[in-house]
C-alpha cells in the first residue's frame, strides 16, 4: 500500500477500501490448520506462560481503546480469561494495583501515543508483563513492550482510524484464539473460528459493495443535530466506535449507550429529531435488541439498524454478512465507517484532517 490516493477523494475513503487486503495481511502466515490455532511469532508467551495468565487488562486511547473493548470480550469468550479494557490515560492516573498474574496489553496505531506509552512505562517499573498490539513497526510502544503482535494495517494517513481499527480487532481475535487453544477451547471451536477469520476479507468486500445504499442513508441522516448509537454486549463497543467516528469526522453530536441502559435514562432523549443507529446481530440477544427497537419506535424515534437481516421496526437496515457470533463485531462497524465518511462529505467537512485533532497525540 502506498501514499498515493489511487483515485480516491480522501485517505479515509482509500483506507476504508483497503480493509479486505489489510485483514488478509493480518492473517497471512499465522494460521495453523494442523492444530486449529495461530502462530504469533513476536508474542514471547509460551503455552506455560499463557496458562498462568489469570486476567487480561487492555490499555489504549480513543479508537484503539474501543478495539481493546472488543478484544477483551473475544478473550473472555474464547479463552475464558477475565478481561477488560480501560483508557490508558485514566489507568495511569489512578495508581492501579499491578498484578503479576495479569497480562497487560497496550494497543496503539502509532505506537507513540503518550498516554499509552506512559502507562506501559509505569507497568514495567512495577514488574508487569506488557505486550503491544501496534501498527507502526519499531515505534516506541513496540520497543518498550515485552513482545506483541503487529497488526499489519499498513500506513494509515487519515486522522480518523478505520482500517487499523479493523486490523486491531482481527489481531485480538487471533490472540484470543491462541490463548483459548492453550486452555479450554476445543479443536472444533478453534477450526470454526479459523474458518470465520478466513471469511472476513470476502465479507468486507461484500459490505463495501453496498456503498451506494450507505451514501444515500448518510445524506438523509446528515440533517440530524444529534444521534444515538446503541448495541448490546458484542454490539456495544461497535456502537461506541461508530459514534466516535461520526463525531470526529462530521462534528455531529453522537452518544453511545448499551441498548439495555436506554430505559434507565437516555430514552428521554428519543424523539423524531434524534435518530438511533442500532447494532442488531443475529445472536442470542436478537430478541432483546428487537425489544429495544420497539421501545424507540413507540417514542417516534427514527432507526437505522446494522443487522444480519432486515429489521421490521427499523426505518432502514444495512444488512451485513453473518460470521461466527464471536467475530461479528469485526464486520458490523465497517458500514458505519462509510456512513461517517458520507455524512461528513455531505456536510463539506475536512475529512482527512478534522478540526482540533492530530493523528497521534504524543504529548500529555
Ligand atoms: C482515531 O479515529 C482517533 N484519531 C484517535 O481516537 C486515536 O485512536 C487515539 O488518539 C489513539 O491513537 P493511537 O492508536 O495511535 O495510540
Amino acid at each position: 500500500e502506498s501514499y498515493d490516493m489511487g483515485g480516491h477523494d480522501t485517505y479515509m475513503h482509500k483506507e476504508i477500501h483497503e480493509q479486505a487486503d489489510a485483514v488478509d495481511r493480518a492473517l497471512r502466515g499465522r494460521i495453523d490448520d494442523r492444530f486449529s490455532t495461530v502462530h504469533l511469532g513476536g508474542l514471547n508467551l509460551d503455552a506455560r506462560d499463557a496458562r498462568a495468565v489469570r486476567r487480561v487488562k487492555i490499555l489504549g486511547c480513543g479508537t484503539s481503546y474501543h478495539a481493546g473493548q472488543i478484544g477483551a470480550q473475544m478473550i473472555e469468550e474464547l479463552a475464558r480469561i477475565p478481561a477488560d479494557a480501560e483508557p490508558a490515560s485514566e489507568f495511569r492516573y489512578r495508581n492501579p494495583v499491578v498484578d503479576p498474574d495479569t497480562l497487560y496489553i497496550a494497543v496503539s496505531q502509532s505506537g507513540e501515543t503518550y498516554d499509552v506509552l506512559a502507562a506501559v512505562q509505569e507497568l514495567k517499573r512495577k514488574g508487569a508483563r506488557v505486550l503491544g498490539l501496534v501498527n507502526v513497526v519499531g515505534s516506541a510502544i513496540a520497543r518498550e513492550t515485552d513482545g506483541g503482535i503487529y497488526v499489519h494495517a499498513g500506513p494509515e494517513v487519515c486522522v480518523v482510524s478505520t482500517k487499523c481499527f479493523t486490523n486491531m480487532v482481527v489481531s485480538f481475535g487471533l490472540l484470543a484464539l491462541h490463548l483459548g487453544r492453550t486452555r479450554d477451547l476445543s479443536v472444533a471451536d478453534g477450526k470454526r473460528i479459523i474458518e470465520g477469520l478466513r471469511k472476513l476479507p470476502g465479507q468486507i468486500e461484500e459490505i463495501l459493495a453496498n456503498e451506494a445504499q450507505i451514501e444515500e442513508l448518510a445524506k438523509e441522516y446528515a440533517e440530524a443535530k444529534s444521534m444515538m448509537f446503541i448495541g448490546r454486549v458484542r454490539g456495544y463497543p461497535v456502537a461506541r466506535e461508530a459514534s466516535l467516528k461520526l463525531k470526529e469526522v462530521s462534528y455531529i453530536h453522537a452518544e453511545a449507550y448499551p441498548a439495555s441502559e436506554l430505559k434507565h435514562g437516555p430514552l428521554a432523549l428519543i424523539e423524531p429529531a434524534m435518530p438511533t443507529v442500532a447494532i442488531v446481530p443475529n445472536d442470542e440477544l436478537l430478541e432483546k435488541n428487537r425489544a429495544a427497537l420497539e421501545e424507540i419506535k413507540a417514542r417516534s424515534g427514527r432507526i437505522l439498524a446494522v443487522a444480519h437481516q432486515e429489521q421490521e421496526k427499523a426505518d432502514h437496515t444495512i444488512v451485513v454478512p453473518k460470521n461466527e457470533d464471536e467475530l461479528d463485531a469485526i464486520l458490523m462497524g465497517i458500514p458505519l465507517q462509510l456512513f461517517a465518511y458520507y455524512t461528513a462529505k455531505a456536510m463539506g467537512r475536512d475529512i482527512d484532517k478534522p478540526r482540533n485533532l492530530a493523528k497521534s497525540v504524543t504529548v500529555e
